[in-house]
């Protein structure tokens, strides 16, 4: 018998305050509308903010796990979790940053493993940083999600972590223009970027989804496409995360 598994993906980017956090977050709230248990690994080790994000207190963390996991007495990855609601958990990065590099990260893809286990989807935060974690990190995701906003470096860098996916012959990624972020920033047409990157973009995030009152969300712990009003006042991005979400729960995984 085939044992179920779930879809693992990691949001990552070339460069930091791309929009990595606030996209895992938002797209966890898009599966839960879809009825999906969703798991966020926060693999930002050392900065980690989808606990504080969301206002959430936390007893375990990455640390924790990782630990146990050294002395093989992991059994349900549930207990390490914080629930932020019926559909969606977190398994956050260490509280103290002081424990983030006594991750062994030879535990990462079994961690994920074991969130595919019990979890439809495991969605993963991470730093932009290309070390041994955030590498360990995509080797062992279903999907990647590389973010680019449309900014010169960011899309000099994207085309050098393009590059740098194919020769290695990473097949699960998709690029994800967002142009919500940085709303005023238009320097580049599509065809000039595509034609920089040398790769198609297969989604782009609106302007229209920058969000003037992100703060209030942020202060008061919510998921923006939670809000019963989000699928209204953002139509096209809703229906660009949504194709996403079901292009990733339809999709073929890297097996
Ligand atoms: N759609 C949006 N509208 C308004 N502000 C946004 C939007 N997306 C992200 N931000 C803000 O931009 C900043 C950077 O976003 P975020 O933290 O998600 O990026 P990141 O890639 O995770 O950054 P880091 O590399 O530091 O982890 C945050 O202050 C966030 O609140
Ligand atoms: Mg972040």
């Amino acid at each position: 018998m085939r044992i179920k598994r779930g879809n693992s993906i990691c949001v990552f980017s070339s460069k930091g305050g791309v929009g990595k956090t606030f996209n895992t977050i938002s797209l966890a709230g898009i599966f839960e509308l879809l009825k999906k248990k969703v798991l966020i690994i926060d693999f930002d080790l050392y900065s980690g903010d989808v606990a504080s994000y969301l206002n959430k207190s936390i007893k375990k963390d990455l640390f924790d796990i990782s630990l146990d996991l050294d002395v093989r007495v992991v059994k349900d990855i549930k207990e390490y979790v914080t629930k932020f609601d019926e559909y969606i958990d977190i398994l956050p990065a260490p509280i103290d940053p002081r424990m983030a590099n006594k991750i062994n990260a030879n535990n990462i893809s079994t961690i994920i493993d074991k969130a595919a286990l019990s979890y439809d989807v495991v969605l993963i935060d991470t730093n932009h940083a290309l070390n041994e974690i955030s590498l360990s990190v995509l080797q062992t995701v279903d999907w990647i999600l590389l973010l680019v906003k449309n900014d010169p470096l960011d899309i000099k860098n994207t085309r050098n972590l393009i590059t740098l996916l194919d020769e290695n012959e990473f097949r699960n990624y998709k690029v994800i223009l967002n142009n919500s972020r940085d709303p005023f920033k238009r320097y580049f047409t599509l065809f000039d970027i595509k034609r920089i990157i040398r790769h198609n973009i297969d989604y782009t995030l609106s302007e229209e989804l920058y969000l003037k009152e992100i703060e209030k969300y942020i202060m008061e712990g919510l998921i923006v496409t939670l809000d019963s009003k989000f699928s209204d006042y953002f139509f096209k991005d809703y229906k660009t995360y949504l194709t996403i979400a079901t292009d990733i729960l339809g999709g073929d995984r890297n097996e």
